[in-house]
């Protein structure tokens, strides 16, 4: 194993990522780890979640497309509390909208309203967070505990506590934490925005 986990882009094609101490896929099971693992990024690998070299059949870029969302941190301002908010590192799994439906509601204007739930609960949204999208103004990113790397099911790799070699992210984002594209379709490779959802794509 490598001392320091990292990942690896390589243009058009898979994550190279090392020195994993632990993985688990799309059904919560552990998937054993080597020391260097290729990871389809395409989308369209049929031994998911490792590549197999289907990339160069399909043409894979790596790199075009739109955001979904804009660079800029958007301030949500609570009572006690104010809720820091960036579209392009959002992932779009809805954790927030599930956990704390009250305070985080995407149909209403302005979509955060920091009022609508105690500060614990808050905090419990922004550590779940898995894209460092949401942050607590005066704070530190909040890390949740888990794998290093967790697949989700039809979606993409979240990411703990591993650095990577392009430096596109958002403003106010995090290296501690972030979700990177699994199925080739992100407007802001090798970061996930979502289009996976929007897309229906699946996992077979
Ligand atoms: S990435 Fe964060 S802000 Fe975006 S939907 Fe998921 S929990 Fe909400
Ligand atoms: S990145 Fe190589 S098969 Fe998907």
């Amino acid at each position: 194993m490598t001392d320091k986990p990292v990942i690896e882009e390589r243009e058009n094609g898979p994550l190279v990522v090392k020195g994993v101490s632990r993985m688990v896929g799309p059904d919560g099971a552990e998937v054993e780890v080597k020391p260097v693992m290729a990871l389809c990024r395409c989308g369209a690998s049929k031994s998911k979640p490792f590549c197999d070299g289907t990339h160069n059949e399909i043409g894979f870029q790596s790199r075009g497309g739109t955001p979904a969302g804009k660079d800029v941190v958007l301030s949500y301002k609570g009572a006690s509390v104010t809720v820091l908010y960036n579209p392009l590192v959002c992932s779009h799994a809805a954790e927030c909208v599930t956990m704390a439906p009250k305070a985080f509601d995407p149909d209403r204007r302005p979509w955060i309203d920091p009022d609508a739930e105690d500060a614990a609960t808050l905090e419990s949204v922004v550590r779940a967070c898995p894209s460092g999208a949401l942050r607590i103004e005066g704070q530190d990113h909040l890390i949740p505990d888990g794998a290093q790397i967790t697949i989700a099911a039809n979606g993409p790799y979240c990411v703990l506590g591993m650095e990577i070699d392009e430096k596109i992210a958002g403003e106010g984002a995090t290296a501690d934490k972030k979700v990177l594209c699994r199925c080739g379709q992100s407007g802001n490779k090798p970061y996930c925005d979502g289009t996976h959802r929007d897309a229906g794509w699946k996992d077979g």
